[in-house]
């Protein structure tokens, strides 16, 4: 469900365009920015505020990777396995990753604190292999590299605390 403040937000990017349908992409990243992903019923209000269908704003949900439709932890992990990232050894360090968080590809730790989602080129092929947490990007990793970064965000908890 939408808040009051994403619904204020939606209405001023659709604003900003001419023809309202184009604010829609923004307006699932406003509704994403609350959870980390669109629920049911925002979906719903989403069709709403533009006079669409709900399948007509799942198509477009669903047609974009970075606008997720089922719940991630409080720390989502984007991990790059495109080629870049696979030739320095993303697919080594994937696997210490999943052992560290006990959960394979898009499952989420019992706990809720870790989600891991593998993505194609997170556009930092250079400093391979990658990943992002939530918004921030993570270079050149390893095994240990890894380790460090889990350890520390276990201890951290939530991004607020
Ligand atoms: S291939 Fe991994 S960032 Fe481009």
């Amino acid at each position: 469900m939408l808040t009051e403040e994403q619904r204020k937000e939606i209405r001023e990017e659709m604003g900003r365009f001419p023809d309202a349908q184009s604010a829609l992409l923004g307006a699932l990243r406003i509704a994403q920015s609350e959870k980390g992903y669109v629920d049911n019923d925002s979906l719903v209000e989403i069709a709403d505020l533009f006079s669409l269908s709900p399948a007509e704003v799942y198509g477009v949900a669903s047609f974009y990777q970075m606008i997720r439709q089922e719940p991630v932890g409080t720390w989502h992990i984007q991990f790059c396995t495109n080629v870049s990232c696979s030739l320095a050894g993303a697919p080594r360090i994937l696997e210490h990753l999943k052992s560290l968080l006990a959960i394979s590809e898009g499952e989420v730790t019992p706990d809720g604190l870790f989600s891991l989602e593998c993505v194609q080129c997170l556009g930092a092929c250079g400093s391979a292999p990658v990943m992002m947490v939530n918004d921030e990007l993570h270079e050149r990793l390893d095994e240990e590299k890894i380790s460090g970064i889990i350890g520390y965000l276990k201890k951290r908890g939530t991004p607020h605390e």
